[in-house]
């Protein structure tokens, strides 16, 4: 039997849409080294824009069909692969491609109107989250005020200085550097006014990351000067908001909202934590919020709704015992919540960075 022509594989691979880029995956550029062998054998590599696609499976069931069902086709050899693209910046002076950060491609922050609405809690599990479906990860704990990751991932390492850079510790698969590790925590507090920026800037100018997927961003609360300064000093590719039912009834999201928006720092979608409770002794789930208002606060304000996480006393409790608890209780309702969190910020990174790219003709 004849074999089908590569134009007819990367025909009907074509009718795979992607459900977040609304585009088709051949003229993303997601099909790579494709090969029609002599014995009817198709090989080709799939290459997702995140490790942490959330319908990886579902492309690679429907690439096996579509192209098992050419005629002449006896095998499909397909190989699932990642790529990460860098995220692309404009900057004041209107250059793009501004990357603060070398060899990191995503910098991702989380933020909030206020304090105490469990970023820290999103930070640790948004980057575990991240690292567990194989991307790398660091997480920088910018909250120069009360610096907690290091507490949060159980490690008070003393980063290594190489050449006059800091290098980060690593805890739990992800590299993490924060000014808790270094002046301690308790001294951290003395940072004011100005020193803060200089004190970020350099603290951020003098850490070795190395190769990074996603570089996720620990902001301090509020939308004071320190998150400011930080905004506009860190080339952020983009910006979760971390709210709780009560902030998002009172539109303290909004504020933070705003505040990125003045410094021209994508949103990259709402967080409602704390929105449902589920007890302890007996896993019963009570919704003592009104349902849905951070969806639809999200849809007033034309940002995605990445998600909810319930109040769980295991959250907290592996949040104290220093390990992120999609680590440690990963089918807990916390952990599915919160890594289905980071699917949807690595799905809406991905949608920045695509949205500045050109069609890839391979036809
Ligand atoms: N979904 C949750 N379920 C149970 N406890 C939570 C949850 N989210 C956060 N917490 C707990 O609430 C407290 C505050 O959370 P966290 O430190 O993450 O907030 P934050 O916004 O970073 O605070 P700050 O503004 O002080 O930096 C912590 O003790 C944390 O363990
Ligand atoms: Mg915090």
């Amino acid at each position: 039997m004849a074999l089908p022509s590569e134009a007819q594989v990367l025909e009907a691979l074509s009718r795979i849409q992607d459900p977040d880029l609304h585009r088709d995956i051949v003229s993303l550029g997601m099909i790579k080294d494709l090969r029609i062998g002599p014995d009817g054998v198709v090989a080709f590599t799939f290459e997702l824009t995140t490790p942490a696609c959330p319908v990886r499976d579902q492309f690679q069931t429907q690439a096996r069909e579509l192209v098992g069902a050419l005629p002449g086709v006896k095998d499909v050899q397909l190989r699932m692969t990642s790529n990460v693209r860098p995220a692309f910046m404009q900057r004041g002076d209107g250059e793009g491609n501004g990357r603060l950060i070398p060899g990191v491609k995503q910098t991702i922050a989380v933020a909030s109107g206020k304090g105490g609405v469990g970023k820290s809690t999103i930070a640790v599990n948004l980057a575990a989250g991240l690292a567990q479906t194989g991307a790398k990860v660091g997480l920088l704990d910018a909250d120069i005020y009360g610096p907690s990751l290091p507490r949060m991932l159980g490690t008070a390492a003393q980063p290594k200085v190489v050449e006059d850079r800091l290098i980060p510790i690593e805890a739990h698969g992800l590299k993490l550097m924060s000014i808790g590790l270094l002046a301690g925590a308790d001294k951290a507090m003395v940072w004011r006014g100005p020193l803060v920026g200089k004190a970020v800037e350099q603290f951020l100018a003098d850490v070795t990351w190395g190769e990074l997927d996603y570089l996720v961003v620990d902001l301090p609360p509020g939308t004071g000067d320190a998150s400011l300064t930080l905004a506009q000093r860190i080339s952020l590719s983009g910006v979760v908001i971390v709210a709780t039912p009560q902030d998002v009834a009172l539109d303290i999201a909004v504020k933070a909202l705003q505040m990125f928006r003045t410094v021209n720092v994508t949103p990259l979608g709402l967080v409602e934590n704390m929105s449902w409770y589920i007890c302890p002794d007996c896993g019963h789930e009570s919704h003592p919020f009104t349902h849905g208002s951070g969806e639809k606060t999200a849809e007033r304000l034309g940002v995605p709704f990445l998600g909810a996480v319930p109040l769980e006393e295991a959250i907290r409790e592996d949040a104290d015992r220093g390990a992120p608890i999609v680590v440690t209780r990963p089918d807990s309702p916390g952990a599915k919540a919160l890594r289905q969190i980071a699917e949807k910020v690595a799905a809406q990174s991905s949608i920045r960075s695509f949205r500045q790219l050109p069609v890839i003709n391979v036809r």
